[in-house]
């Protein structure tokens, strides 16, 4: 099944949003974020999310309307990722998950201007013109690692983000899981980078990435209108069901916060 429909914008650059979500036609696009800890499983439902929103899910008993969907619809989605999805980020994201150790506010600092870079760059003129945002990572990141994985007091890394006045996410999903999972996938992969390796010293063990799940959990209770929370610890197939089921739920007329407002 296809999301979102395969209408052209129209003569103002309105895109016309999906029949099948029942939302409004609107200028603007949907803004979607994915979170978890390091090894939730993020990446894959990301892909698996913007094919089935672009309609080029694997169908392969309706092959020709499969290709059809492919063609008309691969530019209504964007995929993007933080920190580095975009031109300037790649330079950041090296700096920040390879380079040598920064301080923690530093650290958070880096991640806010990636940020900035990045929303300037790629998601606002994306929304802009109608297409819908699927972003691995954005703010509750910066909260729960910085903040509940790092010690940097909330109301600090808060002050930083309401500086920022960066756009809200229309639906955040949380990959829920709890750290020793998370880990013995993260050791299945292989290499691991500049933050996940941190994780590795004997004196932290698993408790940052056991503080960042829990920063999760807490940001979820705090803002249950944009934070659906889904249990990731079962397989790739099932996860994926309940975020489909999510943002149908979810993602219809009058629902999802406004801008600036974290
Ligand atoms: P990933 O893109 O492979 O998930 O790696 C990004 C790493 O950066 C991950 O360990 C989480 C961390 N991170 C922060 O600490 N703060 C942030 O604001 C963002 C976007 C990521």
């Amino acid at each position: 099944m296809s999301l979102l429909q395969a209408e052209e914008p129209d003569a103002r650059g309105e895109s016309r949003m999906t029949k099948e979500t029942g939302a409004a036609e609107t200028a603007e696009g949907r803004f979607i974020t994915i979170e978890g800890i390091d090894g939730c499983g993020k990446s894959t439902q990301a892909k698996r999310l913007c094919e089935w929103l672009d309609g080029t899910e694997k169908e392969p008993e309706k092959e020709p309307e499969r290709r059809q969907n492919q063609r008309q619809n691969q530019k209504k989605v964007l995929r993007t990722f933080e920190p580095g999805g975009w031109s300037g980020g790649e330079f950041l994201r090296r700096l920040l998950l390879e380079g040598s150790p920064v301080t923690s506010r530093t650290e958070l600092l880096l991640f806010l201007a990636d940020r900035s870079g990045h929303l300037d760059a790629e998601i606002e003129p994306a929304l802009l013109s109608g297409r819908w945002v699927v972003c691995e990572r954005y703010t509750d990141s910066t909260l729960a690692y910085q903040s509940w994985g790092r010690g940097i007091a909330l109301r600090e890394v808060e002050g930083f983000l309401d500086l920022c006045r960066f756009r809200t996410p229309d639906l955040t999903i949380l990959l829920d899981i709890g750290a020793p999972a998370a880990r013995a996938r993260l050791e299945r992969r292989g290499r691991l980078d500049r933050i996940e390796s941190e994780l590795d010293s004997e004196l932290d063990k698993e408790g940052f990435m056991a503080r960042v799940a829990q920063g999760y959990r807490e940001l979820a209770k705090r803002r249950p209108e944009r934070i659906a929370v889904l249990d990731a610890a079962s397989d790739a197939d099932r996860v994926f069901e309940a975020v489909q089921e999510c943002v149908l739920r979810r993602l219809r007329p009058g629902v999802g916060p406004g801008r600036n407002s974290a």
